[in-house]
Formats: structure tokens, C-alpha cells, sequence
């Protein structure tokens, strides 16, 4: 398998990024596949905090910082020897050099956002001056759904439909259990699912999981 680097990127904090690519690494990792993920936000609440909380040895995945955008040259080589490299990337505007950087080594971009009506506009505005102009092949995730408002879904679909982005048909829903993994230094993708409902944020991550992969085969 050759290696596939995707970057998850949002402008915007707290719409999911470093739980996608803690969840997504840890489900792609459980099949089989080598994984790395590189940190490359150094804020709290990073994806390397996080791993440092769970022990290294405890993922399936390893793990990388890397925040300086003249590394990113020798990004193939670090690559090399893994056939999915996860780019977890900073919410914030100062950090789109950085991003872009990224996005330019990237074969697959992944949009995170909620699914509320102030996220779509700045989201839709993100893929068109930062992530479109990268040229890479991309989709939207909408995560922290509640499942309890149905509309907010088909909203946010037909939102995007009508600025013609495409969509991950999987969607990862609204559940405590996500920030109960990120307090317990696990990923619930990875912990003993004990409750239903730590089950079906799972299954969402899964399935998302499953869709990431059949789109980076066709590239
Ligand atoms: N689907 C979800 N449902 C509920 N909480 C979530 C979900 N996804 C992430 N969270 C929580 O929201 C917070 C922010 O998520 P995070 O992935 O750190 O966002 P970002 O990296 O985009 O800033 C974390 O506490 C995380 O555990
Ligand atoms: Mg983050």
C-alpha cells in the first residue's frame, strides 16, 4: 500500500479535529494498517498531550510533533514505512501558513465541523480560501451532531450540497463519552465500551473510518 497522507483541519477549535484523528488513527491501526499521526499542534488539549496521557506504547499508532512548516519537506521520509499518516493541525488563523503547508503534501483533506448553522458559513469559507485552492481531494465530517435534532443534519447537508462540497455520508454524533475518553487519556475507539451509548460513538467513528478508506483507494 502506498502511504496516504490526510490532514484534518478546521479553522475554527473544538469542532473535532484531534478526536477525528485520534479516533480515525485508532480504528485504521486496528485493521491492520500502519499509522502514524503527527501532532502539529502544540496547544492544549493537542493530540500529543493527549497520547502522552494514554502512554505511547498504549496506541496503535504512533506518534510525531511536528509544527515547523521547513520540516515539511522531508515529510515523505517520515511518512515512509506507514500506509496512513493522520495530520492533526491547529484552529487558528495565525496557524494557515502552517496549515497550508500541510495541505500541500496532503492526498486527502477531511473538513471537520458541527453541524449548527454558525459553523456551515465559516466552514464553506475555510475549504474556499485555504482548502480548495490546495487542489486535494476533500470531503467534510460533521461531527458533535445530537442526534436529537434531526434537522441539524439534513441542514447542514443541504447546505453543502448547495455550495457543492462533498460530504461524508457517515456522521459522528454528540456524546459525552468522547469528552469522558479525552478526560480519561483514552480513545473510545480504543477502551472497553461499557455503555451503549460509548458503543455507538464507536460505531460512528467506524464507519467514518470505513468511508476514509474506500475514498483515499480511488486516488
Ligand atoms: N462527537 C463528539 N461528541 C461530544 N464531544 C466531542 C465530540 N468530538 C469531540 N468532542 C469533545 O469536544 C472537545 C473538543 O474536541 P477536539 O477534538 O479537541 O476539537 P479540535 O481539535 O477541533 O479543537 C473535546 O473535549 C472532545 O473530547
Ligand atoms: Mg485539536
Amino acid at each position: 500500500m502506498t502511504t496516504r497522507i490526510i490532514t484534518v483541519c478546521n479553522q475554527k477549535g473544538g469542532v473535532g479535529k484531534t478526536q477525528s484523528v485520534g479516533e480515525l488513527a485508532t480504528v485504521c491501526a486496528a485493521t491492520g494498517k500502519r499509522v502514524l499521526a503527527i501532532d502539529a499542534d502544540s496547544t492544549q488539549g493537542s493530540l500529543g498531550a493527549w497520547v502522552g496521557q494514554v502512554g505511547k506504547d498504549a496506541t496503535d499508532f504512533d506518534i510525531a510533533l511536528l509544527t515547523d512548516p521547513s520540516d515539511l519537506d522531508g515529510i515523505r521520509e517520515i511518512a515512509e514505512g506507514y500506509d496512513l499518516v493522520f495530520i492533526d493541525t491547529p484552529g487558528s488563523r495565525a496557524q494557515n501558513d502552517l496549515v497550508d503547508a500541510f495541505l500541500r503534501v496532503s492526498d486527502f483533506v477531511l473538513v471537520t465541523t458541527e453541524t449548527d448553522g454558525m459553523s456551515l458559513e465559516p466552514a464553506d469559507r475555510y475549504i474556499d480560501e485555504l482548502v480548495a485552492p490546495a487542489g486535494k481531494p476533500y470531503a467534510v465530517l460533521l461531527t458533535k451532531w445530537d442526534a436529537r435534532r434531526p434537522r441539524k443534519e439534513a441542514r447542514a447537508r443541504a447546505f453543502f450540497e448547495e455550495v457543492d462540497k462533498p460530504v461524508f455520508k457517515s456522521v459522528i454524533r454528540s456524546y459525552s463519552a468522547f469528552a469522558d475518553a479525552y478526560e480519561d487519556g483514552v480513545f473510545v475507539t480504543s477502551s472497553p465500551r461499557r455503555t451503549v451509548t460509548a458503543h455507538n460513538a464507536a460505531s460512528d467513528y467506524s464507519k467514518a473510518a470505513v468511508e476514509l478508506l474506500s475514498a483515499i483507494a480511488t486516488l
